[in-house]
């Protein structure tokens, strides 16, 4: 057992499992879904999600690993329910599926620091030729890779803690400044309120689904990750509160980023928020423009600081959702980490070239499929995260409630959950995550997942 790490103190976890959570999707994911989904509405039904339903989630997986002191797949049987190995690999196959593109995204955030750091801010204009470059996007994604796969090899302690002890504080400290310096520019006022006043008119049901969506994923949630970095956990740590810390700082940030975000747009468009370009581009080409206007020196330091923090945010991420197959081949396949790290790193770059292919470069991975009653085609890399982010983790969120709840029974969840934490036994707390994890979050993601996969693959809205 000893030979498999563990974190070396409940900080250690908290900042882990919090750098494993704030990742492209709360910077880069969040603000533009907040720009599409009726700004400050989106954001509260957001909130709402994040801690009524999931938390509950969260606890549940870090309680599974902590008991079982095991992988995803292994954790299952070690409760004694090898029917349910299934759910194990779906996670990790969800992991598979979701670093295979993100890392993608990723090199697209480090090559622009590199870009921005050489004064370059033309390349906001040019994201979509930019992205084409196959030789350019390959090469940072390589070496996002590499420096991912580096950071694993490490071990947990040694390596995942000891970067997200560096990296975390550090992107603490650039978006809270960024955040400030964008709320001192001009015009900033009118972005914060197209943030943080609500529109309610524009929340349709698709919003409310896409805002859960977006909080299991910047969570981490549905796939196991939790419940690999659970399995690292003391027995002597209070789960709840450390997934207390681990979700109000993933909200936390994501929150900083849209104060960051949309003052800059807003700059940009002398306060009248109009006529930006939302969507994913929204960071890669209307940032750009933004930092061109601040002036040569000021732009590259704004510019660059910022492209770094979304790298910095987006290898913590990565570097949990490798960690997840590593677990598992090392787990059960008793080989050593430091070679299963970089095979398992180098398939899922394999995995990964059709997605970097599909913006531009290969004309048939960017048309890729059609779906049902589309007029447009869907490129590789979008139906990688159509499947993986918005298909499998709401149903292993789903399946992971199910299972807790009514296969490995409530009574056993509590019992791990207090240990550490003695007085959860007795406490509100407990009646809470009981009649969430038996009723409400089970129901909510078994809504979301069928919504969701309606509205993905067959452009259907049923509300
Ligand atoms: N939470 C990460 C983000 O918001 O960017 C993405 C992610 C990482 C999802 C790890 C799932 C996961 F297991």
């Amino acid at each position: 057992m000893a030979s498999r790490g563990k974190f070396s103190s409940k900080l250690g976890f908290i900042l882990a499992a919090a750098g494993s959570a704030v990742g492209l999707g709360n910077i880069w994911k969040f603000p533009f879904e907040v720009a599409d989904g009726g700004g400050a509405a989106f954001v509260l039904i957001y909130l709402v999600f994040a801690f009524i339903l999931c938390f509950p989630v969260m606890v549940t997986e870090i309680a599974i690993g902590r008991k079982t002191q095991k992988n995803p797949v292994g954790a299952y049987e070690a409760l004694g329910f090898k029917k349910w190995k299934f759910l194990g690999m779906l996670g990790i196959l969800s992991g598979i599926l979701i670093l295979s593109f993100y890392n993608v995204v990723a090199g697209w955030a480090f090559g622009y620091f590199l870009e921005i750091l050489r004064g370059n801010f033309e390349i906001g204009n040019n994201f979509s030729i930019y992205i084409a470059q196959i030789w350019k996007v390959g090469i940072y994604g390589t070496v996002f890779m590499g420096v991912t796969a580096f950071t694993v090899s490490k071990g947990i302690s040694g390596g995942i803690e000891r970067a997200a002890k560096f990296l975390m504080p550090s992107l603490l400290i650039m978006i809270i400044g960024l955040a400030f310096y964008a709320m001192s520019l001009p015009d900033a006022g009118a972005g914060i309120v197209y943030y943080l006043v609500p529109e309610f008119s524009e929340v349709t049901f698709e919003v409310v689904y896409n805002a859960l969506g977006q909080a299991f994923f910047s969570l981490s949630l549905g796939m196991g990750a939790l419940i690999t970095y659970g399995s690292y956990v003391s027995k002597s740590d209070n789960i709840i509160n450390s997934a207390a810390w681990i979700t109000v700082m993933d909200v936390g940030i994501a929150f900083l980023a849209g104060l960051m975000i949309f003052p800059f747009v807003s700059y940009l468009t002398n306060g009248t928020m109009e006529n930006f370009s939302g969507g994913p581009g929204l960071i890669f080409t209307t940032l750009p423009g933004v930092f061109s206007s601040l002036g040569e020196t000021l732009g590259i330091v704004v510019g660059s600081t910022f492209f770094l923090l979304l790298s910095f945010a987006a290898l913590t991420s990565t570097v949990s959702l490798l960690e997840v197959p590593v677990t598992y081949v090392v787990d059960e396949l008793k080989v050593s980490r430091k070679k299963t790290v970089w095979i398992v790193a180098i398939l899922i770059f394999l995995i990964g070239v059709p997605s970097l292919l599909s913006n531009g470069y290969s004309s048939f991975f960017t048309n890729f499929v059609t779906y049902f009653g589309a007029t447009s085609p869907t490129n590789f890399m979008t139906l990688v995260e159509h499947v993986g982010n918005d298909t499998f983790l709401p149903l292993g969120g789903f399946l992971i409630t199910v299972f807790a709840a009514y296969v490995w029974g409530k009574n056993n969840l509590i019992e791990e959950l207090s240990e550490g934490n003695p007085k959860f036994r007795d406490g509100r707390m407990k009646k809470y995550i009981d009649f969430t994890i038996s009723y409400l979050c089970p129901v909510m993601l078994g809504i979301i997942f069928i919504l969701t996969f309606l509205n993905r693959f067959f452009g259907i809205n049923v509300f």
